[in-house]
């Protein structure tokens, strides 16, 4: 469903070129749930990045869905991002200007929902994850574990088949956290294919796989079930 062939990714800095990425073969099948680990700078949150089509300056081969998105123009990798891909930024990233409801349905608007059918989403996801008494608050009104829930809403309203996930729950109580968890793997037991991104053993025990990465290198993989 994704592969990724032999993908770089460096930054220039003056006369030095820094890699963040090496030769980075990764292939993950529809349906599965992957986590990937690896100590902090190791490129997790770069990788993750590449997989949801977010940034464009790389070299490799990439593969999502039988779309060459190496070969795509950033409009139609954003198209495919927006159609296929619910993304769960380490930095929540919510949208400083629009309330807790709008930012969440947000995702459904790139879709073709009606206004009604957008309304009852937003509002079975304000009821799953109890912020409800949030909607209408703007996300600096927000604590950080209550900014990063909405920015899981986000990431699942619309039901993508792909859901990417840097630290979900970086922020969260653990009760909280195991919610998420559990979310994740119902939603990829009725089909999602999930990646998530975690410091957490106990996050990746839920997961079918860990991929390992250390200094831009993809260095092991270790099966769960
Ligand atoms: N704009 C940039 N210029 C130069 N180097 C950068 C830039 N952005 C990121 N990097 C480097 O890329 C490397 C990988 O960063 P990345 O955010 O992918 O790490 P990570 O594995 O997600 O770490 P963490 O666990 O802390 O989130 C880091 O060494 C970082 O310094
Ligand atoms: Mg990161």
């Amino acid at each position: 469903m994704l592969r990724l062939a032999n993908i770089e990714k460096s930054y220039q800095t003056g006369p030095t070129r820094t890699y963040v990425l090496r030769q980075a073969n990764v292939e993950i099948r529809q349906g599965e749930f992957v986590t990937i680990m690896g100590p902090s700078g190791a490129g997790k949150s770069t990788l993750l990045g590449i997989l949801g089509m977010l940034d464009h300056s790389w070299t490799g081969e990439y593969w999502f869905l039988d779309q060459p998105v190496h070969a795509l123009k950033p409009k139609m990798r954003s198209e495919i991002n927006k159609q296929y891909v619910g993304f769960v930024f380490q930095q929540y990233h919510l949208i400083d200007s629009l309330t807790v409801y709008e930012n969440i349905e947000t995702p459904l608007t790139y879709r073709d929902y009606g206004r009604s059918e957008r309304q009852a989403m937003v509002a079975d996801i304000l009821d799953r994850f109890q912020i409800v008494g949030k909607k209408d608050l703007f996300p600096n009104q927000l604590s950080g574990g209550q900014q990063q829930l909405v920015g899981v809403a986000r990431a699942v309203v619309a039901k993508p088949k792909v859901i990417l996930a840097d630290e979900p729950t970086g922020n969260l109580h653990s009760d909280q956290a195991r919610e998420i968890m559990e979310l994740f793997t119902r939603l990829n037991q009725e089909g999602t294919t999930i990646i998530q991104v975690t410091h957490s053993r106990e996050n990746a025990q839920y997961g079918h796989r860990i991929i390992q990465l250390k200094d831009g290198w993809v260095v092991g993989e270790e099966r769960i079930r």
